[in-house]
């Protein structure tokens, strides 16, 4: 079978090595890909928003299966472009990708089919948004309709930042048309989790839990970044909350998006709040986190190919899936400046030592090749992966690889997993 994974990140880096990996992958190619994925398949440089030169990639090398990692071309309509064109693709299709795509159809669904989530209001006139927040009062979380690249999210403890966050996107419109609809929505109290199951249109399997660190710095403060690194399992998901929320997230999201014609395939990421009332859906994810694919996929026993391609065809029924007894975590390295304007460009050194643990995995997220050298290219650089018997070992091993590293313009947390396991 021949096989496009379409990203550049660390996520699809872990991706292609999982499929690299599968028996039944004869040739692997992957748009753009990066110095990372160039070990693992044939780098193409098509990027994931060019849809046209997608398919017409996927074309010329006769793929037969397309696995898409990022939600922008999800959102865009590239898997229906894929499956017009007769090449079968992971990943939903535009009207189910809505649910990242559009925060105001997300929570009108839940409403629709009583899914627990937070109350809201969805707004298209700032004065009408503006009400709604001095009737409802502070803290209380401001978000932009549509994708803005993980920026779109106001976290307001006072009145007076959410005013500001409504001026900002409908007045200012800092999010551009994405920013146009506003959801306002009650705050949630709790431990964040992230859930994650493969779903076939009519069946969902959960896979697993992970937590990640999405501020840039020590003890979760500083602004928000793509995530600066993750860990699965996460010990605040137990087997009875994993169970609430397949039975009460999942599974009626399923059958939603069924009854609504908008039938969901791929992988479903739930981003959850544990309250005091039970789990609550903060917001979908129509893709797999990104550094929370790169916990997950290392702790994976069975062939993932099978699974995605299970999932597309929608013959999940009954598929099992077997994980190994270890727990693993991610660090990301980042460079200097991100999640602001990173420096790019600087000299890594060290990475073959530093993965000389078996136990170990190195999976680039923005670096590029120079002659023999290789240099940061992003603001996430490399995610650093551990196995080991718990959560503890495996962070242990992380943070001895990644002294082997020599980066002078990189930084990353010290912390990570702290929420799990204290402080070190
Ligand atoms: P997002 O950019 O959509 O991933 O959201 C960023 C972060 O905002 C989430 O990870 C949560 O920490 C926080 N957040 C979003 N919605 C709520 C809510 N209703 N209550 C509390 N925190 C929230
Ligand atoms: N790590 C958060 C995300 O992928 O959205």
């Amino acid at each position: 079978m021949r096989v496009l994974v379409i990203g550049s990140g660390g996520r699809e880096h872990a991706l292609a090595w999982a499929i690299a990996a599968s028996p039944l992958c004869d040739a692997l190619y992957c748009a753009p890909g990066n110095p990372g994925i160039a070990e693992e398949a044939v780098c193409v440089p098509v990027p994931a928003s060019d849809l046209d030169g997608i398919l017409a990639l996927a074309r010329r090398e006769r793929i037969d299966f397309a696995v898409v990692g990022p939600e922008a071309p999800l959102v865009a309509g590239l898997v229906d472009r894929l499956e017009a064109a007769g090449i079968a693709a992971f990943g939903p299709n535009a009207a189910a990708a809505a649910l990242e795509g559009s925060k105001g159809f997300m929570k009108d669904l839940c409403a629709k089919y009583a899914i627990p989530t937070a109350a809201y209001g969805r707004f298209r006139d700032a004065e009408a948004a503006r009400d709604f927040v001095r009737r409802r009062g502070a803290p209380i979380v401001v978000k932009a309709d549509g994708l803005a690249a993980g920026k779109g999210v106001t976290v307001a403890m006072t009145m007076e930042d959410a005013l500001a966050a409504i001026d900002e996107a409908m007045i200012a419109r800092r999010f551009g048309a994405a920013g146009a609809e506003l959801v306002v929505e009650e705050f949630l109290a709790g431990e964040e989790a992230s859930f994650f199951a493969l779903v076939d249109g009519s069946h969902a399997l959960a896979l697993a839990a992970a937590q990640d660190h999405k501020r840039v710095g020590e003890g979760d403060t500083g602004p928000n970044t793509g995530g600066m690194g993750a860990y699965s399992p996460a010990p605040c998901v137990s087997p009875a909350i994993e169970r609430e929320v397949m039975a009460r997230i999942i599974e009626p999201t399923v059958r939603a998006m069924a009854a609504e014609g908008r039938a969901y395939k791929g992988v479903l990421y739930a981003g959850l709040m544990l309250t005091d009332d039970g789990p609550k859906l903060i917001e979908y994810n129509v893709r797999f986190g990104d550094p929370e694919c790169q916990v997950l996929l290392p702790r994976l026993m069975s062939d993932l190919l099978p699974a995605l391609i299970a999932t597309r065809d929608g013959v999940l029924d009954g598929f099992d899936l077997r994980w190994h007894d270890e727990a693993a975590l991610c660090v990301v390295l980042a460079a200097k400046g991100y999640p602001g304007d990173p420096l790019i460009g600087t000299e890594i050194e060290g990475l073959a030592e530093a993965a000389s643990d078996p136990a170990v995995k190195i999976f680039h997220a923005g670096t590029r090749r120079e002659g023999g050298r290789l240099l940061a290219d992003g603001g996430r650089v490399l995610d650093v992966v551990a196995l080991g018997r718990d959560l503890a070992a495996a962070r242990d091993k992380a943070y001895a690889a990644i002294d082997r590293i020599r980066w002078p313009g990189g930084f990353w947390r010290r912390d990570i997993g702290w929420r799990a396991l204290g402080r070190r």
